[in-house]
């Protein structure tokens, strides 16, 4: 079986499982990648079990081809039986009219099936053949152990009232806290370590955060650091140095990494000069990794990066590394932070050219179509299309219609607006289709959307239409003040810490606070744009398109 080929089993509630529940489990090969579990008071198991196959689902990488075993009739005929298309078609209502249930989750799994091609298959029960039993095995006994661990919350002053006792949980199984594979309290010399790697694409304000850990740590707990470079390679080559607060003076405005970063290194998965086949290897260098910590007598380690990099922090924590993480990405898509530092700058130079491109556009009456990053999440489309006052803004939340933005362009016309511009993120793409990648030998990397759509407008309106993709322009540069600001202030906050030794956290922008928040819990699934949101009807209301009726 390849990387990119998962299979999911899920289930409703099961022994052990004191409510209506739902679990899943999430494998890869012969590895069990992730599992979850949970249950609620007063609601049902169905919904529950839509549930874990949601949280399950957002587990698996874009683009996998996913196989979800369940015995619900309920889930799997769903899809292959045509009944969603059924709903879709009459309104979400039922056969006998009544609005359809756990309408949310319906629309969650869809959308998600369309990012991972899922064959939905039932079985008969847990007992069929040896995956299922090894699955149905695990998920009874992440159940089972929670339960001992846990009691149900009580709210203050609640007892015996109305108010339902609600107990989510998702459980990952061997995340029990380990007892540090590091050496706590320090080097030969006495004083505290901490180690630092930027992982994943650069972005701007990287070096903003590695100067707010480096000036944090040294100058207010005379903590030392050391940067490995190269993100995780350097961790497993020992490629590394003490960085003092003289290497890190003058860097806070400068885009990339003075660390330098990859998005190729898997110390589990390890190919050795960065080779960006993704082909698995059964090269686990991880014990090496956890060694050169241990040569540095380093206490714990801080990673700077994204979903990839911090998905690894956390399998570092399994092996008892304490890890501190710091989010990190243009594309915003982070569930446990309200922002990741890096969006606001690509989305300044997002707007930038959407301004730039404007100007030719209502000049030589042309349709002119922006393609942005940000994967399979739309928010640096949203935010700059809409900064940039983009006429239709295509996002992969929402697929689009060919014709309906057609339409939008006609309409404008008739107004006296002779041109458009279409600002469309890299993941987004035609309802009945599936987002573009270009291959690249084992790579699929997203792109190249802008140039279908610019050519289905050419032939659909006549009028020239041209296509921009901004790519790694997104990633360069200085970075914004905001950026510069939160990066700092997240820095800052992973060494307050690394100070009180409160490790596998990631820390976090909540509102305006900076918080921390369980590693798990920043690496449970993708944060997308909600086509019902505030800002989309923001959007909506000052009559920009989203390429089909919503
Ligand atoms: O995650 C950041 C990001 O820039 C995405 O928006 C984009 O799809 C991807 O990285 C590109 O990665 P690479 O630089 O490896 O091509």
């Amino acid at each position: 079986m390849s990387i990119s080929e998962f299979d999911i089993y899920t289930d409703g509630a099961c022994s052990g499982n004191p409510g209506p529940g739902g679990w899943a489990a999430v494998i890869t090969g012969d590895e069990q990648v992730r599992e979850i579990s949970g249950f609620e008071e007063r609601t049902t198991n169905q919904r529950m079990e839509l549930k874990a196959a949601v949280e399950a689902l957002r587990v698996v990488p874009p683009g996998s081809r996913v196989r979800l075993f369940s015995d619900s009739a309920y889930l799997v005929n769903c899809f292959n039986q045509g009944w969603i298309e059924r709903w879709q078609k009459n309104g979400w209502l039922t056969g006998k009219g009544q609005p359809v249930e756990n309408q949310d989750l319906w629309h969650e799994l869809l959308e998600l099936s369309r990012i991972n091609p899922v064959e939905w298959i039932k079985v008969k029960g847990h007992s069929t053949d040896r995956l299922n039993q090894r699955c149905d095995h695990l998920a009874r006994g992440a159940i089972t152990n929670s339960s001992k661990s846990e009691t149900p919350a009580k709210k203050e002053g609640t007892e015996g009232a109305e108010e339902p006792v609600r107990q989510d949980r998702e459980i990952i199984t061997g995340n029990e806290t380990k007892p540090s594979a590091l050496k706590s309290g320090g080097g030969k010399s006495g004083v505290r370590r901490l180690g630092l790697l930027t992982g994943g694409g650069d972005c701007p304000g990287l070096n903003a955060v590695i100067r707010a850990v480096v000036k944090g740590a040294t100058y207010n707990y005379n903590i030392e650091v050391v940067g490995f470079n190269s993100g995780f390679r350097g961790l497993v080559e020992n490629d590394a140095d003490l960085i003092d607060d003289f290497a890190v003076s003058g860097i806070l405005n400068r885009g990339g990494t003075i660390l330098g970063t990859s998005n190729r290194d898997n110390p589990f998965d390890y190919r050795p000069g960065g080779s960006s086949d993704y082909r698995e290897t059964d090269n686990d260098r991880s014990g090496d990794a956890v060694d050169n910590l241990k040569k540095w007598d380093i206490e714990g380690l801080v990673v700077i990066g994204g979903d990839g990099s911090l998905l690894l922090a956390h399998r570092f924590c399994k092996l008892g590394v304490p890890i501190i993480g710091i989010p990190k990405t243009i594309d915003n898509d982070l569930p446990a932070t309200d922002i990741t530092f890096g969006f606001d700058s690509a989305v300044t130079t997002a707007t930038d050219a959407i301004d730039k491109v404007h100007t030719t556009a209502e000049s030589h009456h042309r349709i002119m179509v922006v393609e942005v990053m940000g994967r399979n999440a739309g928010w640096i489309a949203l935010q700059a299309g809409m900064a940039g006052g983009g006429d239709i803004i295509l996002i992969p939340e929402v697929p689009f219609e060919y014709q309906f933005i057609v339409d939008k362009i006609m309409e404008r016309n008739r107004r006296g607006k002779k041109f458009s511009i279409i600002v469309v993120a890299e993941g987004a793409y035609p309802a009945g289709g599936e987002p573009m990648y270009q291959a690249k030998g084992n790579v699929k990397r997203l792109g190249g959307i802008s140039s279908l759509i610019a050519r289905e407008m050419e032939n659909r309106t006549d009028m020239e239409s041209r296509a921009t993709v901004l790519g790694h322009l997104q990633r360069g540069g200085s970075p914004t003040s905001y950026d510069r600001v939160l990066a700092t202030r997240f820095g800052v906050k992973a060494v307050e810490l690394f100070r009180e030794k409160k490790y596998n956290e990631m820390v976090c922008l909540k509102g305006n606070n900076i918080e921390s928040v369980p590693l798990e819990e920043a690496v449970a699934g993708t944060k997308r744009v909600d086509p019902s949101s505030e800002q989309v009807r923001a959007a909506l209301a000052v009559g920009t398109s989203f390429g089909c009726p919503i």
